[in-house]
C-alpha cells in the first residue's frame, strides 16, 4: 500500500519506517527541512534503539523515502497518517491543534482521488469531526474518510511496541476504510495483536484515558512511597505484592521522580480540558496532576535536606536527565524543574546523559554537560541518579567519586540500600524506609 506519514517525529518516523519494513511504500514528510535532509543522508534525528538499521534497510529496498513536498507526497499516496505534534497550548491546558488543522487545510487542497486520512497524533474527542468539516469545504464526501488510529508506542521501545502492539485501535464507521486498514495491519494481527474497531470518538478517547490511567498508576505508587518513608517500609515490596494481583499488574508501579515525557503531562491536562468543555469533572486526574507537580518540589526538598540546606557551591552530579531511559526526549522531564532550581540556589551542576548535551540547560549558570560518567562524578558532593539507563546500574562509586564523603540520591531505586551501607556509602533512595 502507498502510505504518507505527515510529521516525521518519534511517532511518524518510527511507524513510517516499520510500515515500510512490512512491505508498504512509505513517504515520510516533514516541514523541518534540516530533519528531512538528515534522514535523506541516513542520519537519524532521534535516539531510538534499532531505528538506524531499519531506516537504512528500507531506503536500500526503495520502500522508504523522505520529503518536504507535502502536496506531491499526498498525491502519490492512498493512506495519509497525520503524526504532527499536539502540545499543550501556551499558557493553557488544552491541546494546541494548530499543526493538525494546518495539515487538514493542506490536505483539503490535494485530494486528487479517494484517500483515508488517519490521525495517529493524540487528539481530543471531536477533532476527527473538525478535520472532516475542513476537508468538506473543498471536497465531496466520497473523496475521503477520516479515521482515528491512536499510537501507543513507547519511546525507547518504539519498534518492538509497533511490531508487537497489545492492541490496534481503529475508530471509523466507514466499511471501505476498515477493510483496507485491517489488511494494512494484518501482519501485526497475525503476530497476536488485538484489533479493535470502534467509533472515531471512542478511539480518540481511548488514547487519552489510557495515558491518564498510566499516569495515575505512577502517581499512586509515588504517594505510597511517601508513606513507606514514614513507616519504615520498602516500597519495592509493595510494588511486588500489588503487582502480582493480575487485576493490578506490575508495570508502571515503580516509585521514582515525577512522571514526565512528551505524553503524560500534556495528555492528562488535555483530557481535563476536554471534560471541562463537556461539563464533566475528572477529579481523579486533576489530583494526579497536582500530586505529580508536588512531587518535583518534594524531591527538591529532599535534596536540600540531604545537603543540610547548604546548596551554594555544592557540586551536584546528575546521572541521566531524560524523562526515562533509552530516549533523548527531554519534554517535561523532571530534571527540567530540578536542575534550574539548583542552579538558582548556587549549586554547581554537572550532568551526564548517554544521549549527550541538552540545549535546555545551556543558558543556566554553573550547569555543564560532562562527557563521561567519571568526568561527571569526579569531586561530586552529591550524585543524583535521575534516569534508569543501564549504564548507571552497576557503578563503582568509590572509584569514580574522588571525594571522601560520597552521597548518593538514587531516585530510581537502582541499588540495594544494604549493599550501599556495606560499602560505607551515604545512600538515599525513594520510598525505602526511614531517612
Ligand atoms: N512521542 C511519543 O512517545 C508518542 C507516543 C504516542 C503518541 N504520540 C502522539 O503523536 C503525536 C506526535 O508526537 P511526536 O512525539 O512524534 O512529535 P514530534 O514533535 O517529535 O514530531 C512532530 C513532527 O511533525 C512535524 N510537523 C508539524 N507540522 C507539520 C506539517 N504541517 N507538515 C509536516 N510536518 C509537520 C514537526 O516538524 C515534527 O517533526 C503527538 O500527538 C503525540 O502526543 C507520541
Amino acid at each position: 500500500m502507498k502510505l504518507c506519514m505527515i510529521g516525521t517525529g518519534y511517532v511518524g518516523l518510527v511507524s513510517g519506517v516499520c510500515f515500510s519494513d512490512l512491505g508498504n511504500q512509505v513517504i515520510c514528510v516533514d516541514k523541518d527541512l534540516v530533519k528531512i535532509n538528515k534522514l535523506q543522508n541516513g542520519i537519524i534525528p532521534i535516539y531510538e534503539p534499532g531505528l538506524d538499521e531499519l531506516v537504512k534497510r528500507n531506503i536500500k529496498n526503495k520502500r522508504l523515502s523522505f520529503s518536504n513536498d507535502l502536496k506531491d507526497s499526498i498525491k502519490k499516496s492512498d493512506i495519509i497518517f497525520i503524526c504532527v505534534g499536539t502540545p499543550t497550548k501556551k499558557g493553557g491546558s488544552s491541546a494546541d491543534l494548530r499543526q493538525i488543522y494546518g495539515v487538514a487545510k493542506d490536505l483539503s487542497k490535494s485530494l486528487n482521488k479517494f484517500k483515508i486520512i488517519i490521525t495517529k497524533s493524540t487528539v481530543p474527542v471531536t477533532t476527527g469531526d473538525e478535520i472532516e468539516k475542513i476537508l468538506l469545504t473543498k471536497n465531496s464526501k466520497n473523496k475521503f474518510a477520516v479515521v482515528s488510529n491512536p499510537e501507543f508506542l513507547r519511546e525507547g521501545e518504539a519498534i518492538r511496541d509497533f511490531v508487537y502492539p497489545d492492541r490496534i485501535i481503529v475508530g471509523s464507521n466507514d466499511k471501505k476504510s476498515n477493510k483496507i486498514l485491517k489488511n494494512l495491519y494484518s501482519p501485526l494481527i497475525a503476530k497476536g495483536a488485538k484489533y479493535v474497531n470502534t467509533s472515531r470518538r471512542a478511539a480518540e478517547l481511548i488514547k487519552y484515558a489510557s495515558n491518564a490511567f498510566l499516569a495515575t498508576k505512577i502517581t499512586f505508587i509515588n504517594e505510597i512511597a511517601n508513606l513507606c518513608e514514614k513507616t519504615n517500609i520498602n516500597v519495592d515490596d509493595i510494588s511486588i505484592g500489588m503487582g502480582l494481583d493480575q487485576r493490578i499488574g506490575s508495570r508502571f508501579l515503580r516509585a521514582g521522580p515525577a512522571y514526565g515525557g512528551s505524553c503524560f503531562p500534556k495528555d492528562t491536562k488535555a483530557i481535563i480540558s476536554t471534560a471541562d468543555k463537556f461539563k464533566t469533572n475528572l477529579s481523579i486526574i486533576k489530583s494526579v496532576i497536582k500530586s505529580n507537580k508536588d512531587r518535583s518540589n518534594l524531591l527538591l526538598k529532599r535534596i536540600y535536606g540531604i545537603l543540610n540546606n547548604k546548596i551554594k557551591n555544592k557540586k551536584i552530579s546528575f546521572l541521566g536527565v531524560t524523562f526515562k531511559a533509552n530516549t533523548d526526549d527531554m519534554r517535561d522531564s523532571s530534571s527540567l524543574k530540578m536542575i534550574p532550581e539548583l542552579s538558582r540556589k548556587g549549586a554547581k551542576v554537572q550532568y551526564y546523559d548517554p544521549t549527550g548535551f541538552k540545549e535546555e540547560f545551556k543558558n543556566y549558570k554553573n550547569v555543564r554537560n560532562a562527557k563521561s560518567i567519571s568526568n561527571c562524578l569526579e569531586k561530586s558532593n552529591l550524585v543524583i541518579i535521575h534516569t534508569e539507563w543501564n549504564d548507571f546500574k552497576s557503578l563503582d562509586f568509590k572509584r569514580l567519586v574522588k571525594n571522601k564523603k560520597i552521597i548518593i540520591f538514587d531516585m530510581r531505586n537502582l541499588y540495594s540500600p544494604q549493599e550501599m551501607i556495606k560499602k560505607n556509602l551515604k545512600y538515599f533512595s525513594v520510598g525505602r524506609g526511614f531517612k
